[in-house]
């Protein structure tokens, strides 16, 4: 049973030139879904587009053509209540972590933000019982953490806290937008591996934006891969390793597998176009 759908999703930005008004399809006829506990990784170099799309499934951005079904609901343009009871049910994690949690804030009070907005808890002494919980379940001891700082806290931490804000909710569905690209190496897997354990303890169904396929191979059930727009390949990560339609993800696997071997491929294939 699908989850999301996103179905023919264009997008266009314009800029000014010289007094005219410049056109760029930033998405091109988009179309995408993901089945309940599936994982799926969105691949593709900086500037194809992967951002675009989180923005406009979580209403960030406004879409030209298309539509995006949660749980059989098409949610674009969603209003009131309706918006509400949908982005509840939605996580989303941006790539920065030193930009995205307020440092004003402690972990206590931005954990509970969205707990109190969509009114899951309203009693102080049970917010923090809550709150202490989804720290457990990021593996954040809450009797060190409840109380601290963003600036107190490491990149990787930061990231937990991130995620656990987006789980706040007991969403069914969580968006990630490159979440290790900012943290160091032994951050990074702990956050993908605490990603595998909220998809099989929590059953949520997870989207992984990466611009490394060797991150989506190892940690998702499929594989989109954007270039210019456009998905030009998507296929489980069992597949994909063997088959690929693409050259442009041939040498994406490639590279991900042996670099000697990439850049005598690179270089044979100079060679020929030469
Ligand atoms: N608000 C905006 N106004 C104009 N151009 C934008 C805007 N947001 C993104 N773009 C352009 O759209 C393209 C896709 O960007 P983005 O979705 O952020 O790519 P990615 O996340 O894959 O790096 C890029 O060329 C980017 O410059
Ligand atoms: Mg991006």
């Amino acid at each position: 049973m699908s989850i999301l759908k996103i179905e023919n999703l264009n997008k266009s930005f314009y800029r000014m030139e010289n007094n005219k008004k410049i056109k760029k399809q930033v998405l091109k006829n988009i179309n995408l879904e993901i089945k309940k506990n599936e994982s799926i990784g969105i691949i593709g170099n900086s500037g194809s587009g992967k951002t675009t799309i989180i923005k406009i499934l979580f209403n960030l951005e406004s879409a030209d053509s298309g539509n995006i079904y949660f749980e059989n609901q098409n949610i674009l343009n969603i209003k009131g209540k309706k918006r509400s009871s949908v982005y509840k049910n939605m996580g989303l994690v941006m790539q920065d972590p030193y930009a995205s949690l307020c440092p004003y804030m402690k972990v206590i009070d931005i954990i509970s933000e969205p707990i109190k907005i969509h009114k899951i808890e309203n009693e102080i002494s049970k917010i923090k019982e809550y709150v202490s919980e989804i720290l457990t379940k990021v593996h954040l001891d809450p009797k060190n953490y409840i109380n601290k700082y963003p600036s107190e806290l490491s990149g990787g931490e930061r990231q937990r806290v991130a995620i656990a804000r987006s789980i706040a909710t007991n969403p069914s569905f969580l968006v990630l937008d490159e979440p290790t690209s900012m943290i160091d190496v032994d951050s990074k897997n702990g956050v993908l591996s605490l990603l595998n354990e909220l998809k099989e303890k929590e059953k949520i169904s997870i989207i992984l934006i990466s611009h490394d396929i060797s991150t989506v191979l190892d940690n998702c059930d499929k594989v989109v891969v954007v270039k210019n727009g456009e998905i030009i390949e998507a296929k489980s990560c069992e597949e994909i390793k063997t088959i690929q339609d693409n050259e442009y993800t041939k040498e994406l696997i490639l590279a991900s597998k042996d670099l000697t071997n990439y850049w005598e491929y690179l270089h044979k294939k100079s060679l020929k176009e030469a």
